[in-house]
């Protein structure tokens, strides 16, 4: 769609001193439609200007020349420049572009951009388990919405397939392996040994050591332990690709922390000559109080085995090398805050200025089921997988009552279960802790996936009901004057906007939250307004804003990692 901010930031920067660019980058959509459909926050050049913000925003209402083919009318309300674009060049622009097949989106922000995103990432022999779920339904959104503005993005699952713990496994599985059957349930099963090692390391030093000493042997390439090592690797993926592939996730690499071990090396050496390692009680670490953080980041331990922080800053250094990065973005919970603090400080040693300044800890709270029943029937830790069969066989339950006749239940009972635990996870903004509950996530009503979804049906049965999908130039745009029309309109033409406010703050909310708000309006839309009637330029001209609506309630949910049910 023509970029009409664009066209305002060039009407701004005449009549200030200030770079187009910046400006563009000031302008914001109000929050509420009433008050124009961009904003221009005056406070920005106050400082500058020794003025207040309303008296600039008077002065610049005066100043501002505009054709009133794009720009209907200029307000002032408090500190803010408000700008009505033309009505009809707004339906225009919308009808013309969703209903021509054509792109819609034009901005080139993402073109020769790379950017790499960290996510998932969960821990070889333990269960992928709900502390999972936000860091890999965010980092996949985020992947989708970057990968769609046109950045060429690379989604890595760092995996944890590396440490002193899989010198334990190994040592376990040579005193009891002959007791597991690892085939069936292998997680479950290399817990047990885990937890049972744990236990007999406690009591007996002796054991300890032998793990340790597997563990050397593991890292020196031994062979009867690296197989081993691949085996739990291998059956833990097994468990681990259900999951991802019931979410319809792939990431473009695999490369886990045993990647980076041998690559930990080169990252001693360069703060070695750079003077940042110091030793302390035997282990080397870089001392990080001059830049406000009091606990300094370990590098390598008393016995010279590598750790996370290490192979962290080896992956930083080679994914530098490796893709060459513009913005590297890690999904990771907020428990790891200090972790990233420390490595982000310490990578200014070891890549360029353009790499470090590019490194961003998207950070994310806790999840928790409410208390009762449903916790209780899920266990303690609470497997990703055993959430995803609950809630898919409760939304089975809830069609079935609702239209006992619909055909491929299963099918759609899979993807409103999906839709529920993806909405719920992401609608949250990400330094929210939040609760997953099913009568909250599963109501067709609520601020819900499902709701998406129901809403998304309505407009395939509408346009199933006329069979027709008129073309741009049979609609007559003078139709689609109302309130109702207007808003969604509006709505419609803002998705671009709202797709990059989703990668300037890496929040899959801002989309969540604007498909809430679009559905909404459809429903509004739709109980105001006669859909289907005798007046055919009426009518086409609101079937043509329903396909409209129904397009971008697709993709907009397809960027989450939604997909659409065509009947629930
Ligand atoms: N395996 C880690 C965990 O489960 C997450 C890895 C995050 N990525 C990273 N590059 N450190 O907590």
């Amino acid at each position: 769609m023509t970029n009409l901010k664009k066209e305002i930031a060039k009407q701004i920067t005449k009549a200030t001193k200030l770079k187009q660019e910046e400006i563009e980058n000031y302008i914001e959509t109000p929050k509420d439609i009433k008050n124009g459909d961009y904003a221009f926050p005056c406070f920005y050049l106050a400082k500058e200007l020794k003025k207040a913000p309303t008296q600039i925003a008077e002065e610049l209402k005066q100043q501002i020349e505009f054709n009133s083919d794009i720009i209907e009318k200029i307000e002032v309300i408090g500190g803010y420049l408000n700008f009505f674009i033309n009505k009809e060049l707004l339906t225009k622009e919308v009808i013309n572009n969703i209903l021509c097949e054509k792109q819609y989106i034009n901005s080139n922000i993402g073109k020769e951009k790379n950017i790499i995103i960290d996510y998932s990432g969960p821990n070889i022999a333990k269960p992928f388990h709900i502390g999972h779920l936000r860091t890999t339904l965010i980092g996949n959104s985020l992947y989708k919405v970057y990968k769609y503005l046109g950045y060429n993005t690379t989604g890595i699952n760092h995996l944890g397939d590396y440490g002193t713990q899989f010198g334990k496994m190994i040592e376990a599985y040579k005193m009891w392996g002959n007791e597991y059957n690892l085939e069936e349930e292998p997680i479950n099963k290399m817990m047990d040994m885990y937890v049972r090692i744990n236990a007999l390391c406690k009591e007996d030093e002796k054991v300890l050591a032998n793990c340790r000493e597997d563990f050397k042997l593991l890292e020196n390439g031994d062979k009867y332990c690296v197989d081993l090592w691949n085996k739990f690797k291998d059956l833990s993926m097994i468990e681990f690709n259900r999951i991802y592939d019931i979410l319809d996730i792939k990431f473009d690499s695999y490369n886990g922390e045993a990647f980076y071990a041998d690559k930990v090396q080169e990252v001693v050496d360069i703060l070695e000559r750079k003077g940042k390692l110091i030793e302390s009680e035997g282990a080397k670490i870089v001392d990080l109080e001059y830049a406000g953080i009091s606990t300094p980041c370990i590098i390598q331990k008393t016995d010279g085995s590598s750790i996370y922080a290490a192979r962290d800053l080896a992956a930083i250094l080679y994914r530098a090398r490796t893709y060459d990065f513009d913005k590297a973005l890690y999904v990771v919970a907020y428990e790891q805050n200090l972790h990233f603090k420390q490595i982000f400080e310490v990578a200014k040693y070891i890549v360029d200025e353009k790499y470090y300044k590019g490194l961003k800890h998207v950070s994310y709270g806790m999840v928790n089921l409410p208390t009762g029943k449903m916790s209780t029937r899920l266990g303690n830790v609470v497997k990703i997988e055993d959430l995803i069969n609950e809630t898919i066989s409760k939304a089975k339950d809830i069609i079935t009552q609702k239209n006992p006749d619909l055909e491929n239940k299963e099918e759609i009972a899979k993807k409103v279960g999906l839709g529920a635990i993806i909405f719920n996870t992401l609608s949250t903004a990400n330094n929210k802790d939040q609760i997953f509950d099913w009568d909250q996530a599963l109501n067709f009503q609520g601020e819900t996936g499902p709701y998406i979804q129901y809403t998304y049906v309505r407009t395939k049965s509408i346009l199933e009901k006329v069979g027709y999908i008129p073309k741009a130039e049979e609609i007559n745009i003078q139709k689609l004057s109302d309130e109702y029309s207007q808003n969604i309109i509006k709505l419609i033409y803002y998705f671009e906007d709202i797709l990059v406010q989703v990668t300037k703050k890496d929040e899959p909310s801002i989309l969540a939250r604007y498909l809430i708000n679009l559905s909404k309006n459809f429903s509004i839309f739709y109980n105001e307004n006669k859909i289907i009637t005798q007046e055919e330029e009426l009518q086409n001209a609101r079937i043509g804003l329903t396909y409209a609506v129904g397009k971008i309630l697709k993709i907009g949910a397809s960027l989450l990692g939604m997909q659409m049910p065509d009947k629930m």
